[in-house]
């Protein structure tokens, strides 16, 4: 087992500078890769347990129900998972791949967590000692070049993460990947519908406030690489559905007047009560927005899995 890390380290200059002009900005935001630290992974892992969280108790018997298709696909590929996490996806998706097959697999997960690599990397080297893995830690939206693969590579991207990207950025995103790919390649996009705007709000407004810690916890991300002095008790979590971006929103709203300092930044920054920190973006697709955003990123839908509501959707593509 190996991994490389390709992360930007705490005190990483480019970091600081990144996460000073988007609280600069206007509107103010972070990005939501400062999600996940540690303790982010934890809140995030917790967040996929809760009731009203319902992505993942919809893609995980899909993964199921799509490996027993797929599963000769995975002969002696280069299996690269972006965003891999905990692995807990991929392992639905293995355990359905005879043993046969999986000895044929290079695992490669891809994730910006290298807590979540290490561990993760460790217990299903456990699971599937028969199957060689080679763990990665990259921003992979920034570094394409990083993904690895020599031989025929089947790429995975679930938990539609790929929702934090606007639809600009998510098409240039698989155009990107389409360029890496070659023919025989496979991309496997986990994608969240458009359904009942209440079930969505209610995703990410659970009764619980674990997604409110989740939220607020970006600012003591930002804090460690930036050295200011956010107290998250003085934000509160808001987060609802944009109907015309298709998608849900969070922001951390100010309690009150705030003076944020650091010792590393020569001004302030200033926030009013009120005012909000935009965290996250999590778009919500049709069908249509899937094939339009495949077309004009050079790809094409070979399948589109689904569950019965229609709720989640894994989507097969190959290179056009
Ligand atoms: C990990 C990006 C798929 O957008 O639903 C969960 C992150 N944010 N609750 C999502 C998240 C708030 C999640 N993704």
């Amino acid at each position: 087992m190996i991994i490389e890390d390709f992360m930007p380290q705490v005190g990483d200059g480019s970091i600081r500078q990144k996460l000073e002009s988007c609280l600069r900005g206007d509107p103010k935001n972070l990005p939501c890769v400062f999600f996940y630290d540690h303790r982010g992974s934890e809140l995030y892992e917790e967040i996929t347990k809760l009731e009203e969280y319902y992505p993942p108790k919809i893609e995980i018997p899909l993964l199921r129900s799509t490996a027993r298709k797929l599963k000769e696909e995975l002969k002696d590929c280069d299996l690269v998972e972006l965003g891999s996490g905990d692995c807990s996806k991929i392992s639905v998706i293995l355990d359905e791949v005879p043993k046969e097959i999986r000895q044929t697999i290079v695992y490669y997960p891809v994730d910006v967590s290298k807590n979540a690599i290490e561990k993760s990397a460790c217990n299903l080297q456990q699971k599937y000692p028969e199957m060689d893995i080679h763990g990665i830690t990259a921003n992979f939206l920034e570094h394409i070049e990083k993904i690895p693969g020599r031989r025929k590579r089947f790429f995975c991207f679930f938990g539609s993460t790929i929702g934090n990207l606007p639809e600009s950025k998510a098409i240039e995103f698989m155009a990107d990947l389409g360029r890496v790919m070659n023919h025989n390649d496979r991309l496997l996009l986990g994608m969240d519908m458009l359904k009942d705007i209440r079930v969505i709000e209610k995703a990410y407004n659970d009764s619980q406030g674990v997604t409110a810690e989740f939220n607020k916890n970006i600012l003591r991300v930002t804090n460690s690489h930036l050295g200011t002095d956010f107290d998250p008790e003085d934000f509160e979590h808001v987060a609802f559905f944009n109907r015309e971006s298709s998608r849900i929103e969070m922001h951390l709203k100010a309690k009150r007047d705030l003076e944020i300092v650091s010792p590393v930044l020569n001004e302030k920054i200033i926030l009013k009560k009120g005012e909000m920190i935009h965290t996250e973006n999590s778009h919500k697709y049709t069908e249509n927005d899937i094939r339009k955003m495949a077309q004009a990123a050079g790809l094409s839908v070979e399948n589109i899995f689904t569950d019965d509501k229609k709720w989640f959707s894994l989507v097969e593509m190959v290179k056009r």
